[in-house]
C-alpha cells in the first residue's frame, strides 16, 4: 500500500520503516530539513536500537522515501499517518497545533479519496478536529473528496521501539467507518498473522485507550515511589517489599520499581493532558494529580538525600553522574530525572562528570559548554576526581561495576542509587556508604564526611 507519515522523529520513523519493511510502499514527511537530509544521507538521528539498519536497507530498496515536499507526499498516499509532536501547553493541555497544521495541508492538496490516520497521542475530539479542518480547507477549495479521519494510538516503547511495532500487543483502530476497518485491517495485517491483534472501537474510546495506558503504567510507578517512601521512613526495604508483591499476578511484575521519577517524552505529558481533559469536563481527576504531584517529588528526591549524608554543604563538591537519558537504551532526555538533578546540583554549587553510553550529545545540546559539567568517555572516567557517585539511568552496563574501583576512586565514597541497581551489603562492605530509594534500613543510618 502506498502510506505516507507526517513527522519523523521516534514514532514516525520506526511506523514508516516498519511498514516499509513489511512491503509497503513509504514518504516520509518533515519540516526539518537537516533531519530529513541527514536520513536521505542514512543517517538516523536517534538512537533506537536495530532501527538503522532498517532505514538503510529499506531506503537502498526504495520503499523508504524522505522529503520535505507536504505535496509530494500527499499525492503519493493512499493512507496518511500524522505522527507530528503534542507537546504540552502551560497549562498542561496537549498543544495540537502541529497536528493541525498537517490537517490543513492535508485538506489544500488532498485530490483523490485518503484514510487519515491519527497516530498522535491526541485528547478525545482531536479525530473530529482534524476531519473539520480538512473539511474546512476542501470547502475553501469548492472541492468535494471523501475522506476519513481515524484513531490509531501508538503504543511502542522508546528503547525496544522496533520490536514493539514489529510484534504489537494490540493495534487499537478508532473508527465506526468499515472501509477504514478494512484498510488498517490490509495494512497491519503482516505484522498479526500468528493472533488477531485487532481491537476495533469508535474514535473517542481509541483516543482515551492510549492515555488510560500511560496513566496506568505511571500510576503503578508513583504508587511504588510512595511505598518507597514510607519504607524509607519506617525502616524497611522496598526492594523487600516489591519482591513481596509482584508474584501476585493481580499486581504483577512490570512497572513496580522504585526510582528517581518517570520521565520521558510520553507519561509526564499524557498524565497531565488526560488530567486537564478531565477538568475540561467539570471532574477533578484526583488520583492522576496525585500519580503527577508523587512523581514531581520523587525527582527532587536523589538531591534530598545527598543533602541528608553531606548536611547540605555541597558546594564545591564533583559529582560522577551515571545516567543522563530518561531511561535506557535511549537517548532521549525528554522531561528526564537526570536534568532535574543536575540543576539541583549546580544550583548548590556542585561540580558535575557526566557518563551516558548515548546521550552525551543530547545532553551537549541541552547544557551547552559550561565549567561545571564534563561530559565523559566512560563510567570509569566519571569518577574520576569526583567526591560521591550517583546512579541516574538504569544502563545494563552499570549493573555490575568494579566496586573497589569506585571505592578507590571516590573521595567521600559515597554511593546514591537512583535506580536500586545494588545490594546496599556488598557495596559496604566495599567500604562504600549506600543510598538506595525506599531502603529504610541504609536512610536510618546516614553516614557522613569525607574518607580517612
Ligand atoms: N516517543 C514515544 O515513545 C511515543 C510513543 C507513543 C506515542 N507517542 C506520541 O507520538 C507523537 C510523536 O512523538 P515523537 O516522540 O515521535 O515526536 P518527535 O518530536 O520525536 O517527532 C515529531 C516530528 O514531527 C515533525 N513535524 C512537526 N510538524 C510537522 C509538519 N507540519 N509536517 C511534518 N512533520 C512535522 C517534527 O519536525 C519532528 O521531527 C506524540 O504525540 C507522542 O506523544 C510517542
Amino acid at each position: 500500500m502506498r502510506v505516507s507519515i507526517f513527522g519523523t522523529g521516534y514514532v514516525g520513523l520506526v511506523t514508516g520503516t516498519c511498514l516499509a519493511e513489511v512491503g509497503h510502499d513509504v514518504v516520509c514527511v518533515d519540516i526539518d530539513q537537516a533531519k530529513v537530509d541527514g536520513l536521505k544521507r542514512g543517517e538516523v538521528s536517534i538512537f533506537e536500537p536495530g532501527l538503522s539498519p532498517l532505514v538503510h536497507t529499506n531506503h537502498a530498496a526504495g520503499r523508504l522515501q524522505f522529503t520535505t515536499d507536504p505535496v509530494e507526499a500527499i499525492a503519493h498516499a493512499e493512507v496518511i499517518f500524522i505522527a507530528v509532536g503534542t507537546p504540552p501547553e502551560e497549562d498542561g493541555s496537549a498543544d495540537l497545533q502541529y497536528v493541525l497544521a498537517v490537517a490543513r495541508t492535508i485538506g489544500q492538496h488532498l485530490d483523490k479519496p485518503l484514510l487519515v490516520v491519527d497516530k498522535s497521542t491526541v485528547p478525545v475530539g482531536t479525530a473530529d478536529k482534524v476531519g473539520a479542518t480538512i473539511a474546512a480547507e476542501l470547502s475553501l477549495r469548492g472541492v468535494d473528496i471523501d475522506f476519513e479521519v481515524v484513531s490509531n494510538p501508538e503504543f511502542l516503547k522508546e528503547g525496544d521501539a522496533v520490536n514493539d511495532f514489529m510484534r504489537p500487543d494490540r493495534i487499537i483502530i478508532g473508527t465506526e467507518n468499515l472501509e477504514a476497518i478494512e484498510t488498517m485491517r490490509r495494512l497491519y495485517a503482516p505484522f498479526v498473522r500468528s493472533r488477531e491483534r485487532f481491537v476495533v472501537m469508535d474514535v473517542r474510546s481509541a483516543e482515551l485507550t492510549k492515555y488510560a495506558a500511560n496513566a496506568m503504567l505511571a500510576t503503578k510507578i508513583s504508587f511504588m515511589n510512595e511505598i518507597a517512601s514510607i519504607a524509607e521512613r519506617v525502616g524497611a526495604d522496598v526492594e523487600m517489599v516489591r519482591q513481596g508483591i509482584g508474584s501476585d499476578p493481580r499486581i504483577g511484575w512490570q512497572f513496580i520499581y522504585p526510582g528517581a521519577g518517570y520521565g520521558g517524552s510520553c507519561f509526564p505529558k499524557d498524565v497531565q493532558a488526560l488530567a486537564r481533559t478531565a477538568h475540561q469536563y467539570g471532574l477533578q481527576p484526583r488520583l492522576l494529580e496525585a500519580v503527577e504531584a508523587v512523581n514531581e517529588r520523587q525527582k527532587e528526591h536523589l538531591f534530598e538525600l545527598i543533602g541528608r549524608h553531606y548536611d547540605d554543604a555541597i558546594a564545591g563538591k564533583t559529582f560522577a553522574v551515571w545516567g543522563l537519558a530518561f531511561k535506557p537504551n535511549t537517548d532521549d532526555m525528554r522531561a528526564a530525572p537526570s536534568r532535574r538533578l543536575l540543576e539541583q546540583l549546580w544550583t548548590a554549587g556542585a561540580n558535575v562528570r557526566a557518563f551516558d553510553p548515548e546521550a552525551s550529545a543530547e545532553a551537549r545540546g541541552i547544557f551547552g559548554d559550561r565549567g561545571d559539567l564534563v561530559l565523559c568517555d566512560s563510567e570509569y572516567d566519571a569518577l574520576k576526581g569526583a567526591d560521591a557517585l550517583v546512579v541516574v539511568t538504569e544502563w545494563k552496563q552499570f549493573r555490575s561495576p568494579d566496586f573497589a574501583r569506585i571505592a578507590e576512586a571516590l573521595t567521600d565514597s559515597v554511593l546514591f542509587d537512583g535506580r536500586n541497581l545494588y545490594q546496599p551489603d556488598e557495596i559496604e562492605e566495599a567500604g562504600i556508604a549506600y543510598y538506595g530509594i525506599g531502603r529504610g534500613r541504609s536512610i536510618a543510618q546516614p553516614r557522613c564526611g569525607a574518607k580517612e
